[in-house]
């Protein structure tokens, strides 16, 4: 199965300077993905949150409105910088499918967890996601597995965007090597990393809207913007596309 991972988009509901920069990033990642599909050759699209920059209902109009010209199915996750309430009402407008949860082939189990406090940027995965997420990993017992979240659950070396990870990444983590999960893939630190901890992939995904400058402590950010095709094989590995 291979997957393509879009995160951090950005979307604003006004036509400022970064959000006009964000708009076309986006649509120059749709259609790079609709004149490239055969050789991308995804099957689904994941789309791991910050989906809009300021939670308002235009932007996300704005986002799905681009991504309903993609033909491949796709899913969204909730960011920090989202609101759920509306994501979730826009997106029922369009049809879209919020549980990626339902997605599998003969081999691998697709997941996703909820890592947003509301008006927080920090993650903090509550504990009934975490029962919810071990249970669905143990009813798959015959597939591998791979989970979505936004916060990366491992520090990436840039204090402005580690200070806020997921909090409660080795419990979390914990459960992922006892259970054999296969693959963590997130978003949120707007950069590219990725680290194996026994059996597990963690990736954390470069962001659609701008990179942060490895490193910083303060705003500071490098313009480019990107997405990541994640291939779930018998090996797992992960292609950043910066386009
Ligand atoms: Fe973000």
């Amino acid at each position: 199965m291979r997957i393509i991972q879009i995160t951090d988009t950005h979307i604003y509901s006004d036509d400022n300077k970064f959000g006009l920069k964000h708009l076309s990033n986006l649509k120059y990642i749709v259609d790079f993905i609709e004149s490239n599909d055969e050789q991308i050759n995804a099957d689904l699209i994941m789309v791991t949150g910050d989906i809009s920059h300021d939670g308002g209902e235009a932007s996300y109009e704005r986002f799905f409105k681009i991504m309903c010209d993609v033909s491949l199915p796709f899913y969204v996750i909730p960011g920090n910088h989202d609101n759920k309430q509306v994501l979730h009402y826009v997106s029922d407008k369009y049809y879209c499918g919020l549980n990626v949860n339902s997605f599998s082939d003969k081999d691998w189990r697709i997941l996703s967890v909820d890592s947003v406090v509301d008006n927080e940027d920090y993650g903090f995965i509550k504990n009934k996601e975490l029962v919810d997420f071990e249970k669905e990993v143990l009813a798959s017992r015959s597939k591998k597995i791979a989970v979505f979240l936004h916060h990366h659950p491992i520090q990436v070396g840039t204090p402005i965007v580690d200070d806020c990870m997921l909090k409660n990444a080795s419990e979390f983590l914990d459960i992922c090597q006892r259970l054999n999960v296969s693959f963590i893939g997130s978003g949120h630190a707007h950069t590219l990393f990725q680290r194996k901890i026994g059996d597990t992939l963690v990736s954390v995904s470069p962001a659609a809207c701008s990179q942060w400058k490895n490193g910083t402590k303060e705003v500071c950010f490098i313009e480019n913007s990107a997405f990541s095709v994640v291939n779930l094989g018998e090996h797992v590995h992960v292609a950043p596309w910066f386009i």
